[in-house]
């Protein structure tokens, strides 16, 4: 134990050195040919190695190489720096090491209060057991729409679980081309279909046209099929849109549809001061996506899958063979009922921890900062003359793109990301919206200042003259 007390102290000041260090380095930088073949090649030693040189080589060819998340100009897709709370602690998860499948002990406990917190942050309803901690928003959207799909058949009189979908009436769901693609690989996943999620347009603001939707599900009911289950976006990847959710909660209780938010990334915006009046109608959905592991800044992985009917999910994934059953799980049983994991990490502790580091207070105060820093964003694009705003800003994310002449701006506007990335100073990622090329700058880190977005346009004026 003499050998685990001196690393455990030394793997504490390598996080804290790395930690202290990042915004000091490059944001991000390619991993040198040398050391990837470190990285990729190397061979599984025979004899065991001592935990100090293991920390030397994380120390020497791992962290010098990071994603670049934790710098405060980091402002690719949805990624967050972690929540130095949720760092310290996740070496006494490991320590500790249950499986939060269920059972008698603090994991599955904590777990409780942790998913109560998030439902109550955001206003959503919770009754005992309404949801569960996943690896991400891709396993939650799993869980939710197979719940969807077992409810939407057991309604008709029939069991997907027990028959498969073969013979039935296709299952359609509802989803604009801005909902995210872990919807489409549900669905898909599901065997509901790929030709059977239909793509609802959206408004000038990227929002669901309910109107659109409306009709579409007239025209699937009229055509014989099974209108299921629509999933709105509280937070869209690529402009952070929210749809009217409350006008689809309307369109779903009228045709019995299952209503689906991804709150992935943008649910806690609900936050912001001024912002509730864009999700109204949160509250009245069936299920909700919310990843712990973005805007919280909850170490990676933990997602969770938010429901008004935990009953529901039960019924889509309980399957207690003989040698699980616990005679003392009470009335809501383990949580491996309620998704397809069985044995769970303590994925709560991390989550537990940020949360009860930031308090509601800071959690307010960085969803305000960075939802300011995508609204400044915003300002600093229409002053200048060679940028032009792609979509209002409601959330964290500013959708822009650079515009220095006639010449083809949809080829420039694609080549820039990686020319930004590649010199080290600020990290940007591109989309596409309305047919023409984007960027898009995401904000989630607590120490992004107004400075950090006049050096990023400044990067990417730079980037652009070198291309
Ligand atoms: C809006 C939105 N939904 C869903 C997801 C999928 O979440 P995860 O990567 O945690 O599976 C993401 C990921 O960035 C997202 O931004």
């Amino acid at each position: 134990m003499d050998e685990l007390r001196l690393a455990g102290a030394k793997a504490a000041e390598i996080m804290a050195d790395h930690l202290a260090g990042v915004a000091d380095r490059p944001v991000w930088r390619p991993v040198p040919g040398d050391e990837l073949a470190w990285l990729t090649g190397q061979d599984l030693p025979e004899e065991g190695r001592p935990l100090d040189a293991l920390l030397e080589d994380a120390r020497e060819h791992v962290l010098p190489y990071p994603m670049g998340n934790g710098h405060p100009r980091f402002f690719g897709w949805v990624n967050s720096p972690p929540n130095p709370a949720g760092v310290v602690v996740e070496p006494l998860a490991a320590a500790f090491n249950p499986s939060c499948a269920g059972g008698d002990h603090a994991g599955p406990h904590l777990e409780r209060a942790v998913v109560r917190w998030l439902a109550g942050l955001v206003g959503f309803p919770h009754p005992p057991g309404g949801g569960l901690l996943t690896s991400g928003a891709s396993m939650a959207t799993v869980i939710c729409l197979a719940t969807a799909r077992q409810r939407a058949a057991l309604a008709d009189g029939w069991d997907a679980r027990e028959e498969g979908l073969s013979g039935r009436p296709a299952m359609v769901m509802y989803v604009t081309e801005e909902g995210h693609s872990c919807l489409h690989k549900a669905a898909q996943l599901l065997g509901l279909g790929a030709r059977n999620v239909r793509t609802v347009p959206v408004d000038a603001a990227y929002r669901m046209d309910v109107a659109a939707l409306r009709a579409m599900v007239a025209e699937d009911l009229a055509a014989g099929l099974r209108p299921f289950c629509v999933a709105g976006s509280a937070g869209t990847v690529n402009s952070g849109a929210v749809d009217p959710l409350d006008e689809i909660a309307d369109v779903a209780d009228e045709h019995g549809l299952w209503f689906h938010v991804d709150g992935a990334y943008g649910a806690l915006g609900i936050l912001a001061d001024g912002a509730a009046p864009h999700y109204a109608g949160l509250e009245r959905a069936d299920s909700l996506a919310l990843d712990p592991h973005k805007w919280l800044g909850v170490p990676v992985g933990c997602g969770c899958a938010l429901l008004r009917d935990p009953s529901a999910a039960r019924a889509a994934f309980s399957l207690v063979p003989s040698y699980l059953v616990d005679e003392n799980a009470g009335d809501l049983g383990w949580f491996a009922e309620y998704g397809p994991e069985q044995t769970r990490p303590f994925r709560a502790l991390k989550t537990w921890a940020t949360m009860s580091y930031l308090g509601r207070s800071g959690i307010t105060r960085l969803v305000n900062h960075t939802t300011w820093l995508a609204r400044r964003l915003a300002e600093l694009v229409a002053e200048a003359g060679d940028f032009e705003l792609m979509a209002p800003v409601t959330t964290s994310i500013t959708a822009f793109r650079h515009t220095p002449g006639s010449g083809d701006l949809d080829a420039l506007n694609r080549a820039l990301p990686v020319a930004v990335q590649r010199r080290g100073n600020a990290f940007i990622t591109g989309t596409r919206l309305s047919g023409r090329d984007a960027l898009r700058a995401c904000f989630l880190h607590p120490d992004t200042t107004e400075q950090d977005l006049v050096v990023l346009l400044d990067e990417i004026r730079l980037a652009a003259k070198r291309l």
